[in-house]
């Protein structure tokens, strides 16, 4: 592949609905991992668990395959700024988004509840980048009612190319897999992404690609977990601050890819997200920030409730890189030994 066909906006470009004129607004973004987790699948059972591994996108999250394809049209359509409400990684990927396009980003952010590694992305790319004191879901609100009034482009998953970008990881899945998976589990916020994959997987169905559709399983933190207790939630918490929305703007889609899906929502608690977080990283390797462990952690309950049968192949989205939220990743390892710099006593500190 030459570099300029790189990008997800290049490779899958007659299935978006992008004009032959337009051109795109790229990172080489795409084309990530699909690694077999050897720790969770099993031989005897014949249960093959494959993660998607979303932190190798450029800007660490899976956001950068919607924001080609949001800023590629803003741009087209002649707009010179964007804005998003976000908790994290909307808001690093419309950054940089914006600053290759050279337009003017803004993003709203809820006070001290974002990972510091992408609010530093957002500061570096150059964003206005205001901070409110409340949580996601009002950030959105004042998002979308600006967006109706002022000359900015809203890049929030509500913006219908944010799903069309986002749904190229469902392609790359059975591209790559050269067959559809039986589940797929992956974190569910604002609830853009487990319908952008349903709308994947249902194009490919239309198109003969795939002669069926896996199950959807959304699996949300219990702490913000609208679609668990089947209604919005005003005060969502949770240590996994990616998803940490009460009142996703995506209801009816995801809702629609579940019950179409013979799916099921689930909810895990912060520990059991960072369990998973954990073993990822100690077992297979792979460092990927709270929230998108939370696909994990719903794929380890429904393997101890028996609810994957024998032969089945399991994909689960890992959407954003650990890198992103060190403070987490630290606060629940043990502090690095301290030792003076001599080989006597890093060889004792080594065999203690
Ligand atoms: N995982 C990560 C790492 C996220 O950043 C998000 C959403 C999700 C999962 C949930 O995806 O919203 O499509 O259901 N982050 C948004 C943001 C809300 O502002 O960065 P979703």
């Amino acid at each position: 592949m030459r570099p300029t066909d790189a990008g997800v906006i290049a490779r899958y470009r007659e299935r978006l609905p992008i004009p032959h004129n337009a051109s795109a607004v790229s990172l080489n973004e795409g084309n990530t991992p699909l690694v077999r987790l050897n720790s969770l699948s099993d031989d005897q059972r014949e249960i093959e668990i494959f993660a998607k591994v979303e932190g190798a996108n450029p800007t660490g999250s899976f956001k950068d395959r919607g924001m080609t394809v949001a800023i590629s049209m803003a741009a087209h359509e002649g707009s010179e700024a964007v804005i998003c409400a976000s908790t994290g990684n909307t808001s690093a990927a419309a950054a940089a988004y914006a600053a290759r396009a050279g337009m003017k980003a803004i993003v709203i952010i809820p006070d001290g509840q974002i990972a510091l590694g992408k609010l530093a992305q957002a500061m570096m790319h150059g964003a206005r980048v205001i901070q409110i004191a409340g949580n996601f879901d009002q950030g959105m609100e004042i998002v979308k009612a600006i967006s109706q009034k002022a000359p900015v482009t809203l890049v929030n998953s509500v913006n219908p190319f944010r799903l069309h970008g986002q749904k190229t990881a469902a392609f790359e899945i059975v591209d790559t897999l050269l067959r559809c998976p039986d589940y797929h589990f992956l974190p569910v916020g604002n609830a853009g992404n487990i319908s952008a994959y349903w709308m994947g997987y249902s194009e490919y169905l239309e198109t003969g690609d795939l002669a069926r559709r896996p199950v959807m399983v959304g699996c949300q933190a219990s702490g913000a977990a609208p679609f668990v207790q089947g209604t919005p939630i005003e005060r969502p918490d949770t240590i996994a601050t990616a998803i940490r929305i009460g009142k996703p703007q995506s209801w009816a889609l995801a809702q629609a890819a579940c019950e179409e899906s013979a799916g099921w929502f689930l909810g895990r608690s912060d520990e059991e997200i960072l369990a998973a977080q954990r073993h990822l990283a100690q077992n297979e390797g792979i460092f990927c920030e709270p929230a998108s462990a939370t696909s994990v952690a719903g794929v380890m309950l429904a393997l101890g409730e028996s609810a994957i049968p024998n032969g089945s192949c399991v994909v689960c989205t890992l959407t954003g890189q650990g890198l992103k939220d060190p403070d987490t990743a630290i606060s629940q390892c043990p502090e690095p030994q301290r030792v003076s710099p001599q080989i006597d006593a890093v060889h004792d500190a080594i065999l203690d």
